[in-house]
């Protein structure tokens, strides 16, 4: 159910949930302090309770209504990232709801630059917790006509158009002086490492179960294989009932249907969602897809494929 900006404001300052546009996805918000709309976030997404949510807000200065302690790199991390496709996830205020970190003594901030999102968190005063408006372990949506035939025409959703980065910001924790990369993003580590002036310390304590980190996150419902090759890929279309294929880059692939998403890694991010959709929709018995290219700037892309192939 389509919504306007107006409608959506009262929605969600009501209590209620909204599917609301992003740079990266669609995400599912609420009140990041009125936990009856947390809960209805969990239930709609099938969410695990202990998967905490990132709260979206509208400007670095509410940061500190958030944290205990807002350290300098983490400002700094802020500076160069925000508005954008960055979250950072810092020691979290007692009072804020346990329900949205899900009882870890951390939160996770994002200012997203997306302008109807801006608008909205602007205009309605409110902190929005959003987590991707896709039932869990699915893949994610970029458009709001993927949010609708993921989770129905009940959920309000507010049209922003395409997201035009594609997948989900980049997560890093901070504490003190130091920086944990949580989950890649089209933000690279080499860019975070830059401003950060060190690189990021591996992350040894185990992290709250993340949707992000569980393997099976980012699925199509049809089977995936990927192909280290292409070559490997187009030979093994024969051997196939039914099957659609991935290429990164220009190329066919004989006696099958195919897609090619763009060799530029950011062009790539941004049609990877709505082409595996796609893929998805067409119903075959098998998803073949060609591995991105083994360089820094496609390991996000490489690993939200990674995630949604294992056990295939
Ligand atoms: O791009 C995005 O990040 C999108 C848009 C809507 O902003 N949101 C998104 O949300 O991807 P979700 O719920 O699908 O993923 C949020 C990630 C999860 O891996 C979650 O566990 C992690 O953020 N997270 C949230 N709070 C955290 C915390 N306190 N400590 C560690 N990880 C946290
Ligand atoms: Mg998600």
């Amino acid at each position: 159910m389509q919504v306007d900006l107006t409608q959506a404001i009262a929605l969600l300052k009501s209590g209620n949930v909204v599917a609301i546009p992003t740079e990266t996805v669609y995400g599912l918000a609420a009140d990041a302090t009125n936990d009856v709309a947390l809960h209805q976030v969990y239930a709609i997404k099938q969410r695990p309770a202990d998967n905490p949510l990132i709260v979206h807000i509208a400007d670095v200065s509410q940061v500190n209504n958030w944290v205990t302690e807002f350290p300098p790199l983490a400002q700094k991390f802020a500076q160069a990232f925000w508005p954008g496709p960055f979250t950072l996830v810092l020691k979290a205020k007692e009072n804020v709801s346990t329900i949205v970190r899900s009882n870890q003594p951390t939160v996770a901030l994002r200012i997203p630059s997306h302008p109807l999102a801006l608008k909205l968190l602007q205009k309605s005063g409110l902190a929005l917790a959003a987590p991707s408006a896709n039932k869990f372990t699915q893949l994610s949506p970029t458009t709001a006509a993927h949010v609708t035939a993921g989770l129905g025409d009940t959920i309000p959703v507010l049209d922003g158009g395409a997201c035009e980065v594609g997948i989900e910001s980049t997560i890093v924790s901070v504490e003190n002086e130091d920086w944990c990369l949580l989950r890649l993003g089209m933000i690279s580590e080499a860019e975070i490492e830059k401003i950060a002036g060190k690189p990021a310390l591996k992350n040894e304590k185990p992290l709250p179960k993340v949707p992000g980190q569980h393997l099976q996150h980012y699925s199509p419902r049809t089977s995936i294989k990927l192909f280290e090759s292409r070559d490997a890929l187009i030979r093994s279309v024969e051997s196939q009932n039914s099957c659609v294929a991935l290429l990164f880059g220009k190329g066919k692939v004989p006696d099958c249907a195919y897609f090619n998403l763009s060799d530029n890694p950011n062009e790539a991010a941004e049609g990877l969602y709505d082409t595996l959709h796609q893929m998805d929709a067409m119903k075959v018995a098998l998803l073949l897809i060609e591995a991105p290219p083994k360089m820094p700037e496609w390991l996000a892309i490489a690993d939200r494929l990674g995630r949604a192939a294992h056990g295939e």
